[in-house]
């Protein structure tokens, strides 16, 4: 025993360190089944005083013995000491997001193009509510909860380790023979009823109110000080698996929800099986009907290919997987008075009208502006100010006004609203081109354009440079300090001017300066996107960036070249020209490489030997282990070409069973015909089919 123990306590009160750690383990267990039982199960078998006791005895053993604080110990969920930030987490499985569908046809079409590219007639589904809160995935390791990190932008998310270890429905440790390393994820939210409560606390203390509950989830989670979220009441449903090692991972969704509920870990009760789209439906409005009852808000159903093999099968199209959908419940619609109408210049010049409103409600978050399109629509719509307006939310789409309201009365001095003939910010005379239906700012050096661009680059998906939000990307170019984007790469100089920027101290410009510094380590995609072309978002930034490889290249790239990418049109070829054309983008593009922010894409090409590439081929007939679309798919990835017609120019006919006219045609033309087994043999493994007869 520990000589201080002693003194500190009487001796029968202290337990040997063998006893101590066998108590203590007894208790955590009993502890973390009551908690099971209680916040997952909702079938509480202990008291409160019952607890309480237990609780203070496991405390009192780790104060004695700190080496029984163990991660997976009920005390940890009290919260760990204040963190500096967040570690950066890589995702070893990407969180990419949900297309959305919005009617039962957009659902039938959905599910036919996932039937058309596995080749089959039907398959079943699972329905899950979608939770408005926030994604997590938490990494269990020998059943020992390891890491929980936060979505980010799909590809990096923060480690929120300390603070999800607070939340008390997800457990610390997995029971039931967990298999050894397991990543789940799920949705973190904050619940309705408590919602009210914690703004009132907020508002008390200070502190800014939050707008609906899942910004107060986020806000708890991000807390830097984890008795902070320990202090909120949020809650978990699991929902998807991340990855799994060590153990065969589950055949159905189905089945893995089973299995996470048999770990001990939360599962949405309201969960369905659909076989037909019909089923679907029925789900949906069932849906819709329990909605009021939750004390969570849900926006849609998500609807899930039930076989995980059939989920690897159809793989993603971008950021969503063909193997899931998001049906999303119709906005919420709400009346209110259009006070005043105003026009915002964006990035690319475009004149954007918005609506300030009274401030009104609506599914949940307190609206005071919303977008009015475009001029067309308000002359169009006759929308004036004073007008009563419907105004209407989904999701996370920006708020619009959608019409007038028929109980809309005006005044005798109610006039139509003009739209400026010149940019609010520039003074430049406005256009509207042929038949586009946005008024245009097209000063190169508009003021009001620059700040939206600063703003664009320094965004999340962009350079993620924080504390380059809206007022300092006003400030900085207002004051002269930043008048092209690759100032910003300059500001390290003026350390001292920065700091008389309103509202920035020493932490502030230091995090700053920081953030621009780590900035230039990311890829080139993100920079193409950041550089906010017109018509290049972050899929077709990062075709340019396999392709070019670095800013140099594609300084110089030709409308050919350019079109050669699989994946870019010709607008958006004649764009990236124009663009290179004009003398201040090439001035831009040269300082940025002379400042050292020229990130070169480096990612190996996978195709560029394998002797597919280049080949042409055309699939027919019935493939066993494939459907045609994914043995044309695996084509293209190689660099191939996949056809649908047999010429003298096809390499290979694929050929599966029951193949027809293709099939005499390819013999006739004697283009060379290879089972599956040898397509298989030649796209996994490069060997070429030897020749017939050889
Ligand atoms: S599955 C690859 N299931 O919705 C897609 N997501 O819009 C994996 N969400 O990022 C997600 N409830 O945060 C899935 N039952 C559910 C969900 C759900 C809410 C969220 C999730 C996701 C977002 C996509």
């Amino acid at each position: 025993m520990p000589p201080e123990m002693n003194s500190a306590k009487s001796d029968q009160s202290v337990l040997a360190r063998d006893e101590a750690g066998s108590r203590a383990g007894q208790l955590r267990a009993e502890i973390n089944l009551a908690n099971r039982l209680y916040y997952v199960e909702n079938a509480p078998e202990l008291d409160d005083a019952e607890w309480d006791a237990k609780m203070r005895e496991l405390l009192a053993l780790e104060q004695t013995y700190p080496e029984l604080k163990t991660p997976d110990s009920p005390t940890q969920r009290v919260g760990a000491p204040p963190s500096p930030g967040f570690d950066e987490v890589v995702h070893r499985v990407p969180m990419l997001s949900l297309g959305n569908v919005f009617d039962e046809e957009g659902l039938s079409a959905w599910y036919q193009r996932a039937l058309d590219y596995l080749e089959l007639e039907s398959t079943p589904m699972v329905c899950e509510l979608k939770i408005d809160g926030l994604a997590l995935a938490i990494t269990y390791r020998d059943g020992v909860m390891e890491r929980a990190a936060t979505r980010g932008d799909g590809e990096r998310g923060e480690d929120v380790t300390a603070n999800v270890r607070t939340i008390r429905s997800v457990p610390l440790a997995l029971e039931n023979d967990p298999p050894p390393v397991i990543e789940l994820r799920g949705e973190v939210f904050f619940p309705n009823s408590k919602f009210a409560a914690l703004n009132a606390e907020r508002e008390k203390a200070g502190l800014p109110a939050y707008v609906n509950p899942r910004n107060s989830a986020s806000g708890s989670l991000r807390q830097l000080d984890s008795g902070e979220t320990a202090k909120r009441p949020l809650d978990m449903f699991f929902y998807a698996l991340g990855y799994i090692e060590g153990a065969r991972q589950p055949s159905t969704h189905w089945e893995l929800l089973q299995a996470v509920r048999n770990w001990g870990g939360r599962v949405n009760p309201w969960t369905r099986r659909a076989n037909s789209i019909e089923e679907v439906m029925a789900a949906i409005s069932d849906a819709g009907e329990v909605r009021e009852s939750l004390d969570y808000g849900i926006d849609g159903v998500v609807i899930k290919i039930d076989s995980l093999a059939l989920q690897s099968r159809l793989g993603y199209v971008g950021r969503d997987p063909r193997w899931a959908i998001a049906y999303k419940f119709p906005a919420e619609r709400v009346e209110t008075t259009l006070k005043a109408i105003h026009v915002n210049v964006g990035r690319t010049g475009a004149l954007t009208p918005w609506a300030e409103l009274d401030p009104v409600m609506v599914g949940g978050v307190k609206i005071g502006r919303a977008t009015l399109h475009n001029r067309d629509e308000i002359v169009r719509k006759d929308f004036r100010e004073g007008d009563r307006v419907i105004v209407q939310r989904a999701g996370d789409v920006i708020p619009q006004v959608v019409g007038l309201s028929p109980n809309n009365k005006r005044s005798a001095d109610s006039i139509s609203f003009v739209f400026p003939g010149r940019c609010p910010s520039c003074g430049t005379e406005t256009v509207q081109t042929g038949d586009e239906a946005v008024t245009r700012c097209v000063n190169g050096t508009c003021p009001a354009q620059f700040e939206r661009l600063l703003e664009h680059f320094a965004s999340r998906g962009a350079m993620d440079i924080e504390g380059l939000g809206e007022r300092v990307a006003q400030d900085l170019p207002r004051l002269g300090f930043v008048k092209s984007i690759a100032d910003i790469y300059r500001l390290a100089e003026r350390r001292g001017d920065l700091l008389e920027l309103e509202k920035m101290g020493e932490t502030r410009v230091k995090n700053l300066l920081n953030a621009i510094e780590n900035s230039r380590s990311q890829p080139l995609s993100r920079l193409l996107y950041a550089l906010g072309i017109s018509r290049i978002g972050s899929e077709s930034a990062e075709w340019l960036s396999r392709r070019f490889r670095g800013l140099a290249a594609l300084k110089v790239a030709t409308e050919d070249e350019l079109l050669a990418i699989d994946g870019i049109g010709s607008v958006v070829a004649t764009t990236l020209v124009d663009y290179f054309a004009v003398e201040q983008n090439q001035r831009l593009i040269d300082d940025l490489i002379a400042l050292g922010v020229n990130p070169i894409d480096d990612t190996p090409e996978p195709s560029a030997d394998h002797p597919a590439n280049g080949m042409t081929f055309v699939v027919t007939g019935r493939l066993e282990t494939m459907s045609r679309s994914e043995a044309q798919s695996r084509i293209k990835a190689l660099g191939g070409k996949a056809t649908g017609t047999v010429t003298g120019k096809t390499d290979y006919l694929v050929a599966g069973a029951e193949a027809g006219s293709k099939l005499e045609k390819a013999v006739r033309l004697n283009v060379r015909v290879i089972n599956e087994e040898e397509f298989i043999a030649f796209m996994d493994r490069g060997i070429v089919p030897s020749a017939p007869g050889s």
